[in-house]
């Protein structure tokens, strides 16, 4: 019955209705989950990582491969040690990665170096949109579907957390009651705990380095690390975890270990007379779909209160990087345009229409920059730069009439969000006029504000982190104008302007107009502005 919901769920995920662009956060979460790699990806995104899927960051050897670990089973283990410390009773704990304090880690319930590991590289993902908890919950999804596992619906908006939580997560001295109780405490039956073990057991393996008395030393040229790995495809998801252990063949050292106290995945899997692990033995595809159910509800598994996004599914045509910047009489139009499930094609035209503030409209062709794709190159998608003239020029508006939205045209079809285009914002914007002073940490930021437009607010928005490495966001007002100063004469612009001494400040400009706060999302910092003039 469970298999249900989840076909829905991977129905929607290929299907084309998604939510409407712009949403900054859904925007940003769909990217890194979706841009995995080629173009407009940074070569250090999550998917580099797992390619190929026996990439170990931290061995000692180049590469890693002979260590006998891997980034995507550390990863794996990492989001389900955060999420294990879920009461379901009182809605404590949960996936909001508090698995990144070190008081955490030093409990003996988190022997070993896998999370601080695994937080060096996913956090490297984090921005004001994208939680530490979700970019721990999207590595461990990108690691399972780019490794030969099912694709998992995933929701953003986890929260993360102020401080560690408190203990939870099992240990494999433990009996089988209190495996069973522990499960229930985070949410799940035992069914489903015979469930998970097997489907996170699918990787990796126990070290002999934090768990001395499981798995001695091997003195492998290809195990450098000494692990005792829970199936024969330890890089790869698929149901041999379940098929040698149903055949008597496993070597998993939680079955089979010389110390039978820790046959811990031994207890579980014969819990209810060997009948599920059974079925993922016969079944590949039982496997893979009650995996894909499980691991969704374990990544969602968040402290009560926390309210998940939608199942990010990918933008058919989505607008990226774009930037507005105010220069003279011209507005500065640059961007990108992504078409989800499209490949290559040389003879294809793409043309961009932009929409005034008159009623008119305007076209120019984009010129094709590059692939990016994702899930380990089973999708991909074709990306297109708005000005002809590369690299990373920008199209020259007319500041008057301009613009409220784009749309496009990919050879004679009209892509406009079903009728209601992409909205851009022209209201305010950075301006070109926007100097520093001779001293680096001194620079003056002017803000362009169309005169018609009601704007109540226009303030940086200073990026930094707090104690706890949580992303902040704070907003530095700008004074109006005490009488508006036209960006040119005649100008439909007003310049706002502050001067900045905050050295290295990280920032973007918001704006309040009617009622809605609104982001250029475009990150500055004044060092990059030219010299003021004399
Ligand atoms: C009763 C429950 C569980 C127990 C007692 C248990 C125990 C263990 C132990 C002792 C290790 C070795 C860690 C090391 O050597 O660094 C391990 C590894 C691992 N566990 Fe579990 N586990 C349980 C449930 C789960 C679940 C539910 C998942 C995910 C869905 C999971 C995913 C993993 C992964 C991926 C590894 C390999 C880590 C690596 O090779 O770096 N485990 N587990
Ligand atoms: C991807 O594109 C191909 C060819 O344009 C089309 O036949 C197919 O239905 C598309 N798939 C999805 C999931 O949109
Ligand atoms: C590995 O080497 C250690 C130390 O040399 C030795 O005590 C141990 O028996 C060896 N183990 C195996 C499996 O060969
Ligand atoms: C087996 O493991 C348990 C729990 O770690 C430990 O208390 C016990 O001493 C071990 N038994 C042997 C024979 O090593
Ligand atoms: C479960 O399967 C294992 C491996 O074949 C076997 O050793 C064990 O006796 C079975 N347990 C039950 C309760 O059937
Ligand atoms: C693009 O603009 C030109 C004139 O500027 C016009 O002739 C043409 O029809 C427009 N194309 C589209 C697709 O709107
Ligand atoms: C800019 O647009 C306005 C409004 O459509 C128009 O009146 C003006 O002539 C345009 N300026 C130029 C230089 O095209
Ligand atoms: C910024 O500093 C310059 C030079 O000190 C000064 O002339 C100007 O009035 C200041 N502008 C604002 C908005 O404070």
């Amino acid at each position: 019955m469970r298999s249900l919901p989840v076909l829905a769920i991977l129905r929607c995920l290929s299907a084309a209705n998604a939510y409407v662009w712009p949403s900054p956060q859904l925007d940003a979460l769909e990217a890194v989950r979706f841009d995995q790699v080629g173009f407009n990806v940074l070569p250090n995104s999550l998917a580099s990582f797992v390619s190929p899927c026996n990439l170990f960051l931290f061995g000692t050897t180049a590469g890693g491969e002979t260590s006998g670990r891997s980034d995507a089973a550390d990863w794996i283990r990492t989001a389900y040690h955060d999420v294990a410390t879920h009461n379901s009773i009182d809605g404590t704990g949960g996936l909001d990665a508090s698995i990144r304090f070190a008081e955490e880690q030093a409990r003996a319930e988190n022997v070993g170096n896998g999370f601080a590991n695994t937080a060096n590289i996913v956090f490297s993902e984090v921005n004001r949109y994208v939680s530490m908890a979700d970019t721990i919950a999207l590595g461990a999804l990108i690691a399972i579907e780019n490794c030969g596992g099912p694709e998992i619906a995933f929701r953003g908006g986890r929260i993360d957390a102020a401080e560690p939580n408190a203990p939870g997560v099992p240990q494999p001295q433990q009996d089988l009651e209190t495996h069973i109780a522990s499960f229930a405490r985070q949410g799940f039956s035992q069914t489903d705990m015979i469930g998970l073990v097997a489907c996170g057991h699918t990787f990796g393996g126990v070290q002999h380095d934090f768990f001395p008395d499981i798995v001695n030393e091997l003195n492998s040229t290809t195990d450098i690390e000494d692990v005792a790995h829970f199936d024969s495809t330890y890089v790869t998801f698929d149901n041999n975890v379940a098929r040698e252990y149903i055949s008597g063949t496993t070597q998993n050292p939680l079955v089979v270990g010389f110390n039978d106290t820790t046959n811990s995945d031994k207890r579980i899997f014969g819990s209810d007379g060997n009948h599920t692990i059974r079925s993922f033995a016969n079944s590949l595809e039982t496997f893979t779909s009650t995996c894909a159910d499980l691991y969704a509800r374990m990544l969602d598994t968040v402290p009560r209160g926390v309210q998940l996004t939608e199942v990010i599914t990918p933008l058919p045509v989505k607008p990226a990087g774009i930037e507005l910047i105010l220069d003279g009489d011209t507005l500065q139009l640059s961007g990108a345009v992504r078409f989800w499930n499209m490949t290559a094609d040389p003879s294809r035209i793409v043309k961009m229409l932009w929409h005034d503030h008159f009623g008119n409209t305007h076209n120019s062709t984009l010129t094709f920059v590059g692939t990016s794709s994702s899930t380990g190159g089973k999708y991909s998608a074709a990306w297109y730069w708005f000005d002809p003239t590369l690299p990373f020029g920008f199209l020259s508006l007319n500041a008057t009439a301009g613009v409220r939205s784009v749309s496009f045209v990919v050879d004679g079809v009209l892509e406009d969000q079903g009728g209601v285009g992409f909205a851009l914002q022209d209201a305010f914007m950075q301006s070109q006029t926007s100097c520093s002073m001779g001293a680096p940490e001194v620079g003056r930021v002017d803000v362009a504000v169309r005169n018609n437009a009601n704007v109540a607010r226009v303030y940086l928005e200073a990026i930094s982190t707090d104690s706890v490495q949580r992303v902040v966001v704070t907003e530095i007002d700008l004074t109006p104008p005490a009488r508006p100063i036209p960006a040119t004469p005649g100008s439909p612009y007003s310049l706002w302007s502050m001067n900045l001494t905050d050295q290295g400040m990280l920032f973007t400009i918001g704006a309040e107009i009617d009622g809605i706060k609104y982001s250029t999302g475009q990150l500055l910092t004044f060092e990059e502005f030219p010299p003021c003039p004399e």
